[in-house]
């Protein structure tokens, strides 16, 4: 998919995002103790998703919401961002089921990163003016960080 300049840092570590659903979902899938796969959703989470989902607040947000055609997209943005936010909390403080809370991480992360890139993202390449992504862009080129996929213990290996 052609992503303009502006967004295209957030497109690599959506990328990077689906690498990460899919080794938690292997790990889920795994008949092993879950503690690994639990302290890595959440490293993942404090360390690099929390600040795509700032990153993607601070410049979509207002924007998205002012527009009438694309308010219902960038709140569902932001209720999921605020569900991992809850998800993370749980698996901090070992409430709740921790197999299904790293399932529906997985399942929720993979599903998110495709509704931003399918439905969100180009909705923001129409509807915001071409000075104001320029500005988008320089905000997230400063901010990005690529995602760090080493990890010491590869659960998701077989
Ligand atoms: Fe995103």
């Amino acid at each position: 998919m052609k992503r303009h300049k502006s967004l295209e840092t957030l497109s690599f570590e959506h990328h990077d995002a689906l690498v990460i659903a899919l080794r938690i979902k292997k790990g889920v899938q795994k008949d092993i103790d879950l503690t690994p796969v639990a302290e890595y959703a959440l490293s993942v989470y404090k360390n690099h998703l929390r600040h795509h989902f700032e990153q993607e607040e601070a410049t979509l947000r207002e924007p998205l919401l002012a527009n009438p055609q694309s308010v219902t997209a960038i709140e569902r943005m932001m209720d999921e961002h605020e569900r991992f936010a809850e998800i993370a909390e749980f698996l901090e403080l070992g409430k709740g089921d921790r197999r299904a809370l790293l399932k529906e991480f997985a399942e929720l992360l993979d599903s998110h990163v495709r509704f931003e890139e399918r439905t969100l993202f180009p909705l923001a390449e129409k509807l915001i003016p071409e000075n104001q992504l320029e500005e988008i862009s320089a905000y997230l080129h400063k901010e990005h960080k690529p995602i760090d996929k080493d990890w010491p213990v590869e659960f998701w290996k077989n």
